[in-house]
């Protein structure tokens, strides 16, 4: 097989772009999806490997335009990071904004319904497709105060098992990571808003955030990118239909 082609959507930040990267440094090359602009100039700067669609997922154009350039670019795909996500509001259910619900439940599920049909004709031609889902731990927990986010993050669990299932034949692997708290600057926002409330220290309030898990330390997103690199690679041919924690092993979302 020649260099892999890689979509990654929401790409040019966070968990995207260390996946990204990651399938870089193993030879791969990869088209990101991106709504924002200086991202993605900065993700695709200086490199042949990393090209790029600004673009909103939930956007039907945008998704046609990124599905143009990823034909330009890349003339067929491998794999398929289903990366993108947003958390949505924090509120009790009864609380919750009806709107923000639907905002949550278009960029989480239907952006990624929708990118996945247009992607699955592409993934057929490939010698091994493959399919990550990114859902979280609060798709494997409840998650108080995060009905949006928790409930598409379970719903992401579904739809790749069912793909899984649809795919397999085409020698297509489909599985969803889930990972828990990731380090890095919101991490430290989060304690520090926590200290602020407590009047704990941030230290206390990180003591407090890993006593959830019996691995003391934040996931890297590295971690996260190794084990797509991995799913998607030779070795991963035969794990599908797998949902596979990231989490320090987390006993609930927080
Ligand atoms: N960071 C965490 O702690 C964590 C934990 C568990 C799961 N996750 C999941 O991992 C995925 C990535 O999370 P992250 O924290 O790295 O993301 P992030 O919030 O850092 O955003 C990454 C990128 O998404 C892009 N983006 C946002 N909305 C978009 C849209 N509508 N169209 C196109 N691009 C858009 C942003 O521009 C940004 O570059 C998400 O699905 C998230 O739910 C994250």
């Amino acid at each position: 097989m020649g260099r892999q082609r890689v979509l990654v959507t929401a790409g040019a930040g966070g968990i995207g772009w260390a996946i990204a990267r990651a399938f870089v440094a193993d030879g791969a090359l990869v088209h990101i999806a991106d709504v924002d602009g200086e991202a993605v100039a900065d993700a695709t700067r200086g490199t042949d490997a990393v090209t790029a669609t600004v673009c909103d997922v939930t956007d039907p154009a945008g998704v046609d335009r990124l599905f143009a350039d990823l034909q330009e670019a890349l003339g067929g795909l491998d794999v398929l990071i289903n990366n993108v996500g947003v958390a949505g509001p924090t509120a009790p259910v009864e609380h919750y904004d009806p709107r923000a619900w639907d905002e949550v439940v278009a960029v989480n599920l239907t952006a990624t319904f929708a990118i996945t049909q247009k992607a699955i004709p592409l993934l057929r031609k490939s010698p091994r497709g493959s399919i990550i889902v990114m859902s979280s731990l609060a798709g494997r927990v409840g998650y108080a105060n995060r009905v949006g986010y928790s409930t598409t993050k379970w719903g992401l669990v579904g739809f790749a098992k069912t793909l899984a299932l649809e795919l397999g034949g085409d020698g297509i692997t489909v599985n969803t990571i889930q990972p828990g708290a990731v380090a890095g600057p919101r991490m430290e926002q989060v304690l520090a808003g926590r200290a602020a409330v407590s009047g704990d220290s941030i230290d206390v309030e990180r003591e407090k955030a890993l006593a959830n898990q019996s691995v003391k330390a934040f996931v890297d997103p590295a971690d996260i990118a190794a084990l797509a690199v991995f799913l998607a690679g030779e070795h991963g041919r035969c794990i599908s239909g797998q949902t596979l924690p990231v989490d320090g092993d987390s006993k609930a979302a927080q």
